[in-house]
């Protein structure tokens, strides 16, 4: 039997031909993989269940691939919810059939909620543990490449709107229906780390900065000065919430 990570790597290959933007999704599944495994490790999971979350980071995003040959775009509002067409892929080019049966249903839920704006009530305490850590890794991984300038948002000289500035010093997440401006498009990364689970994962945000990194990439081109202020007041809020969740 192949390896899961030997299965993907032979799935997303022919994606290559779509260009640069196929390689940031591997790139990024990879490290989602990596990020998985360690939060499961250190959540105290078994060598099965480290592996098991390890395939959840590896499929997480399965659908970017076809979203991107069908529409061009990883913009799921103008094309499709990509957790979804990747749970529908897996089942359907049985893709998934190479790993235990009794997982399934904890895999597609993991790949499914792991870019919904919250995990639904109803799932087991295994799926919801599951989807979770997946989730943190995801998060991670994205503020990771928005406080190393790999994702870049500019506020192009506005300022954030009064729901999402409250939001932000309220420590609640942002939907994407609640943007009203470009610099709310920045907050709504910011606001990642509300939606983080585990001790680890605030730990890693922590440990390597990203919210401060990501504020001051924002500083050095916010042209606008109430938006600065905005910046710096959020500031003070994100780092006392990661300390008290680290
Ligand atoms: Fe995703």
């Amino acid at each position: 039997m192949l390896s899961a990570e030997r299965a993907f790597i032979n799935y997303s290959n022919p994606y290559k031909r779509y260009g640069e933007n196929i390689q940031l999704k591997t790139d990024h599944t990879l490290r989602v993989k990596a990020l998985c495994a360690d939060l499961a490790e250190k959540t105290g999971a078994n060598q099965q269940d480290t592996k098991l979350a390890g395939i959840c980071g590896l499929l997480h995003d399965i659908g970017r691939f076809e979203q991107w040959k069908r529409y061009n775009t990883y913009d799921d509002a103008k094309s499709a919810d990509h957790g979804d067409l990747g749970a529908e892929i897996l089942a359907e080019d049985n893709l998934i059939g190479q790993f235990s049966e009794s997982d399934h249903p904890l895999i597609l839920n993991a790949v499914r909620y792991h870019n919904k704006y919250e995990v639904p009530a109803g799932l087991c305490e295994r799926d919801r543990y599951f989807a979770n850590l997946t989730r943190d890794a995801d998060k991670i991984d994205i503020l990771f490449l928005y406080a190393s300038r790999r994702l870049t948002k500019s506020s192009g000289g506005s300022v954030l709107s009064d729901p999402v500035y409250h939001a932000l010093l309220d420590h609640k997440g942002i939907r994407k229906q609640d943007v009203r401006t470009k610099a709310d498009r920045v907050a709504l990364y910011l606001a990642l780390v509300f939606g983080l689970n585990f001790r680890r994962s605030f730990e890693i945000i922590r440990q390597n900065d990203y919210i401060n990194k990501a504020i001051d990439i924002q500083l050095d081109e916010a042209a606008n000065e109430a938006f600065r202020e905005q910046l710096e007041t959020a500031r003070t809020h994100l780092n006392r919430y990661l300390a008290e969740k680290s």
